[in-house]
């Protein structure tokens, strides 16, 4: 447990690539995002996120704050088979064509190391494949092995059934409160105490790569 230290992500933390056994996390970067603005023209997902719509130029500033900022990280979610079977294209060809959501963390209290977790997988037909149980599962395992994240919460609409099936079945969340005014639950998952997420991290294949 983490005692009198205060948690962050600095840029050197962030340049890695996680490999897990289906999907694949590789940092947000500047060639993900004319897709990433596409799928956020989408009200649904607007909605379900919590999102503004932003033009390209904005977008692009969005990413530029979320790289430099080191209370946020968020690394953009690929279809581990299909970027494997892409590999006479380049590197960057190979990610765009590949992606299929975002995953990220922003850091609310540095001193308790707390941070809030977001998933979404954009593409329709990419989910219900398990492809956001294991793309958050291994954002967390990154946050808390590498940034020594103690606490995580997520945020969810009140509507959302599928991703509350995913934070409380699963990963065993618990539920804090709920707001009628922004029609959302908080859950969260505390691995200081005995937590269904440290024994999940133990039996989940996932590797750790640092980029150049
Ligand atoms: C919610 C979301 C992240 C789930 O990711 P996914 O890849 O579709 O889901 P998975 O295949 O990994 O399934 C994980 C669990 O989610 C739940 N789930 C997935 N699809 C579901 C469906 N059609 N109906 C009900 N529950 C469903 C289940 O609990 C499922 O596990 P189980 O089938 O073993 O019970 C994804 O659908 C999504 O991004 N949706 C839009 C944006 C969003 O809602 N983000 C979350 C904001 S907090």
């Amino acid at each position: 447990m983490l005692q009198n230290s205060s948690i962050c992500v600095s840029t050197t933390l962030k340049r890695r690539q996680i490999w897990a056994s289906s999907v694949i996390l590789v940092p947000y970067s500047k060639h993900h995002v004319p897709k990433y603005n596409q799928w956020m023209q989408n009200e649904e997902l607007q909605y379900l996120t919590g999102s503004e719509p932003l033009n390209l130029d904005d977008e692009y500033q969005m990413l530029q704050s979320w790289t430099e900022d080191t209370n946020k990280c968020t690394f953009i979610v690929l279809d581990r088979s299909q970027y494997i079977s892409l590999e006479n294209l380049s590197n960057e060809e190979r990610e765009i064509i590949s992606m299929i959501g975002d995953v990220n963390f922003y850091i609310v209290d540095n001193e308790i190391a707390e941070a809030e977790i977001e998933i979404m997988i954009a593409e329709p037909l990419a989910r219900g494949k398990g492809f956001g149980r294991e793309a958050v599962l291994a954002m967390m395992h990154f946050g808390y092995e590498i940034v020594k994240i103690q606490k995580f919460v997520a945020k969810i609409k009140m509507s959302n059934v599928k991703s509350q099936r995913l934070f409380s079945k699963h990963f065993g969340f618990l539920e804090v409160s709920r707001s009628n005014i922004f029609e959302e639950i908080t859950y969260e998952s505390d691995l200081t105490k005995d937590s269904r997420l440290g024994q999940l991290f133990a039996e989940n294949f996932i590797e750790f790569k640092l980029l150049d």
